[in-house]
């Protein structure tokens, strides 16, 4: 709604236009119900030198003219996330529509702020959770619904890199909240959970290190970085691992990292039920058993791994159609909060070096 009225294309507001931006930015512009209203950064000339390249109407100069601006219908929030509590607050306070990048918020508390603005249900609060989206998730979770995989009891979460602490806000626990469990393990965590049926969690038991530090000194080798990248400051963990078991029993192992010293980086995703299993990652294939063979079964899709071009493409339409035709979003604020409280717990179970209790296990 802008105003009262009902609209037919989406005024969008992308607020923060470093290195993500781009994939909303293209994302938008594809989607032909969307218009690039404007964008904000608080670096005025990014902001401009991205309003050139993707042909936006206006670069605003504060986040109030943002907000204030009843042409906006919906927000992007692709900036640090020690801010994105405070801004998805005030977009919802001004009836905007909010697309938030991962992690939701920077802790539980947080999150929690804005559930509590979150009080109007036609306004669309959408999680960042881009690998829902992606089309070898999609596909998987149809073959899940029609239970070829069973009672899904177990699920495996890694994304090692040996070199890839993006640096600048990144390694800054005071605006990131941590480090590689929190930018990549989010994205893993919540994928599996979300495939598993989205149980409750009943326990987490949680282990960080520091050990390598960024190895800014290592040459020859290209990453992810932030828009501001510097390798000066670094206090973030360089590895996480976690065990979380569901109150169905389920549990799902998980690990990541910035620093390795591994052979490779690697990203895998695996479920296992009682009927089958299946690999997201590295490549999607399914596996099951019949006439006493097993059976490893490779869908024909054109991203078997994902596509971040495809997958952030699917993610924003979805938002737009949303926005517009009034649709329960796949990625809602609650499951933000969910994901957000799992992480906050490994992180609390690696601090005390003591399991996580949220409640008596059903087994
Ligand atoms: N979905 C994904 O796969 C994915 C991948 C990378 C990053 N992210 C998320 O996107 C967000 C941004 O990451 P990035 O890699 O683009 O970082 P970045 O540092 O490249 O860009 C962030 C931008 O936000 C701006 N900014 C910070 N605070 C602001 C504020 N209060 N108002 C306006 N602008 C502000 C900065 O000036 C910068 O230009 C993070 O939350 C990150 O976790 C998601």
């Amino acid at each position: 709604m802008r105003g009262e009225l009902p609209v037919d294309e989406l005024n969008v507001c992308v607020i923060g236009t470093g290195m993500i931006s781009d994939f909303h930015l293209q994302s938008y512009k594809r989607n032909n119900r969307a218009k690039l209203y404007g964008v904000y950064d608080l670096s005025l000339d990014r902001a401009s030198e991205k309003a050139a390249r993707y042909g936006v109407q206006k670069v605003f100069r504060s986040l109030d003219e943002v907000f204030a601006d009843p042409e906006v219908d919906a927000v992007s929030i692709c900036t640090w996330n020690h801010t994105h509590a405070e801004l998805g607050v005030k977009a919802l306070e001004h009836g905007k529509h909010v697309l938030m990048e991962k992690p939701l918020a920077m802790s539980y508390p947080d999150a929690l702020q804005i559930a509590d603005a979150a009080s109007d249900p036609d306004i669309v609060f959408q999680v960042g959770f881009v690998r829902r989206f992606a089309a070898g998730t999609r596909v998987l979770k149809t073959f899940i619904e029609d239970g070829l995989l069973g009672k899904i009891y177990y699920a495996k979460g890694t994304q090692l890199r040996r070199i890839g602490n993006p640096g600048g806000w990144f390694a800054d626990r005071s605006r990131s909240g941590g480090g590689p469990l929190i930018d990549l393990g989010v994205h893993l965590l919540d994928v599996c959970w979300y495939l598993m049926g989205k149980p409750e969690v009943a326990r987490i038991k949680g282990v960080t290190f520091n050990e390598l530090g960024n190895r800014g000194n290592v040459e020859a080798l290209s990453f992810y970085k932030a828009a501001d990248y510097s390798a000066d400051r670094n206090d973030v963990e360089d590895l996480a691992a976690a065990m979380i078991t569901f109150k169905n029993g389920a549990t799902l192992m998980l690990d990541v990292s910035f620093s390795l010293h591994a052979k490779k980086d690697e990203t895998g995703i695996r479920l296992f039920g009682k009927k089958g299993g299946a690999e997201l990652e590295p490549e999607l294939v399914l596996m099951t058993e019949q006439n006493n063979t097993i059976l490893n079964i490779h869908p024909q899709i054109d991203h078997l791994s994902i596509d971040f071009d495809e997958a952030f493409g699917a993610e924003i339409d979805h938002f737009v159609s949303c926005c517009l035709d009034g649709g329960k979003t796949e990625a809602p604020l609650v499951d933000g909060i969910e994901v957000m409280k799992m992480l906050d717990g490994i992180y609390e179970s690696s601090k005390t070096g003591k399991e996580v209790v949220y409640d008596q296990a059903e087994q």
